[in-house]
């Protein structure tokens, strides 16, 4: 569970710009202090610009949880996921969301700017920072994400 509160990561290039803007103000509706790398318009940009930061931050430790958009909520995801400390799931659904968190301890969620409605959007950013990982079974599992093969 992340606490009404908690410092909050936010990023997104032009196709998820209005998304970014509506849930972010939806979480300071509810205290969430928010860090916004950007992108603040809907300007053409390329989104690793704006992705490599926040996940810099995750990666880091310095911030505990990020939300992330593009248009398609892929090559945010493919970018964040480039640092060993992230796990990025691209979600566009509530069920989805909740499995990243229990199963997967997903600590950035990304979504797809121009596929998915606002209001799922925001229903599913709830779900993401209320659901607690499971443990058990999926520690081990995830331990092994950044383990790759040399
Ligand atoms: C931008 O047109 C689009 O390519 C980008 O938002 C994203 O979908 C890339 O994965």
């Amino acid at each position: 569970m992340t606490k009404v509160g908690s410092m909050l990561a936010m990023a997104s290039d032009h196709g998820g710009f209005a998304m970014k803007e509506f849930i972010k103000q939806k979480l300071q509706e509810q205290d969430y202090e928010i860090k916004d790398f950007g992108t603040q318009s809907e300007d053409s940009v390329d989104y690793p610009d704006f992705i490599h930061p926040l996940a810099f931050e995750i990666n880091n430790g310095n911030i505990e949880k990020g939300i992330i958009m593009c248009g398609s909520g892929n090559g945010a995801q493919m970018t964040a996921n480039k640092y060993p400390n992230v796990r990025a799931a691209l979600c566009w659904d509530k069920e989805q969301t909740m499995l990243t968190r229990q199963h997967n301890d997903a600590n950035v969620l990304s979504l797809p700017g121009r596929f998915i409605s606002f209001e799922t959007a925001w229903e599913m950013v709830q779900v993401f920072l209320s659901t607690d990982f499971e443990g058990g079974r999926h520690i081990q599992r995830v331990e092994k994400i950044a383990q790759i093969l040399k």
